[in-house]
């Protein structure tokens, strides 16, 4: 894994059993978490917490977040909707690499329905160690930065 640093994650009910997996495995490997919930398996409004998470790196809070929930479809919804967000849903190594290396992205986004546990924490492993490659990727993320 890279350099450990800050990261904050939140989900809804659907995913909280995988959420709190994956924090786990970063708190092991040194990564300070911020969550921001939910704490148990209560039904939850998915964009309330997504809200919270693409707030937070919107504003250049933390540079880095996960956010799940049962397909990852409706986090990624909301927060794409956030300035200077890049969410990235990523079911496959494939796409993890490619969010980093060409998107820059910012939010990895799981469904905790659609991936298994084991192939889970490979993407976040994944995701988290792979650099921006920039050049004309920046150019590419400059065009729509400001929407
Ligand atoms: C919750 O049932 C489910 O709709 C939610 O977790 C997510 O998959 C929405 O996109």
């Amino acid at each position: 894994m890279s350099q450990p640093g800050q990261i904050v994650i939140g989900c809804d009910h659907a995913a909280y059993r995988l959420k709190e997996i994956i924090k786990g495995y970063l708190l092991e490997n040194g990564w300070q978490v911020e969550d921001v919930g939910p704490f148990d398996e209560t039904s939850v409004d998915y964009p309330d917490f997504g809200m919270k998470v693409a707030g937070l790196v919107s504003k250049g809070v933390f540079q880095k977040a996960i956010l799940l929930c049962g397909t990852g479809l409706g986090m990624s919804m909301v927060a794409n909707r956030f300035p200077h967000v890049r969410a990235a849903l990523c079911h496959d190594l494939f796409a993890a690499i490619m969010s980093r290396r060409h998107n820059d992205a910012n939010i990895l986004v799981l469904g905790g329905r659609v991936v298994g546990d084991v192939l889970a924490l490979e993407i976040v492993r994944t995701w988290l160690e792979t650099e921006f490659e920039g050049g004309r990727h920046q150019r590419r993320l400059d065009k729509f930065d400001t929407l």
